[in-house]
């Protein structure tokens, strides 16, 4: 029985092309991690390019081209199942890799260094209400302060 959260469904992941994510690292800190089609599998990556810290999705799903994952901003391409790059800008380079484990069909978080925080980039947990927990006002609300 796997004990990893639970993040979506191999099928889905084949269907959307990739799937955007945001885990919370032992320090407290967010970060991205793309989930993209491997074989009759999937892989994941933390969603920045090695050579300038370009998203890879930048929350419109990873581009990717027969099995590569393109980065938007120089163009460089990543094999979706070995995370390596031969070619352009970032030549030599290799994404960072996010533990997962698919058992029945569903994708669960196996990494034991990040735990899940929210699905979509780090914006989608920044701009939830929900997430103003300490009721100062960071987000938008509906309660005006504006005085007459
Ligand atoms: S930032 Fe990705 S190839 Fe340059």
């Amino acid at each position: 029985m796997t004990d990893g959260t639970r993040l979506t469904t191999v099928d889905t992941v084949h269907e959307e092309g990739s799937w955007l994510f945001t885990v919370r690292d032992s320090y407290g800190e967010l970060d991205e991690v793309i989930l993209v089609p491997c074989e009759d599998g999937v892989e994941g990556w933390i969603n920045r390019c090695p050579h300038e810290s370009q998203r890879l999705d930048v929350g419109r799903g990873a581009a990717i081209r027969d099995g590569e994952i393109v980065c938007p901003r120089h163009g460089s391409t990543f094999d979706s199942c070995a995370g390596d790059c031969d070619n352009g800008d970032a030549a030599g380079t290799r994404l960072v890799p996010v533990e997962t484990t698919v058992e029945d069909g569903a994708v669960y978080l196996s990494d034991r260094s990040v735990s899940f925080a929210n699905e979509g980039g780090i914006d989608a947990a920044e701009t939830s209400p929900a997430d103003d927990l300490d009721g100062d006002d960071d987000v938008p609300s509906s309660t005006s302060h504006i005085g007459f």
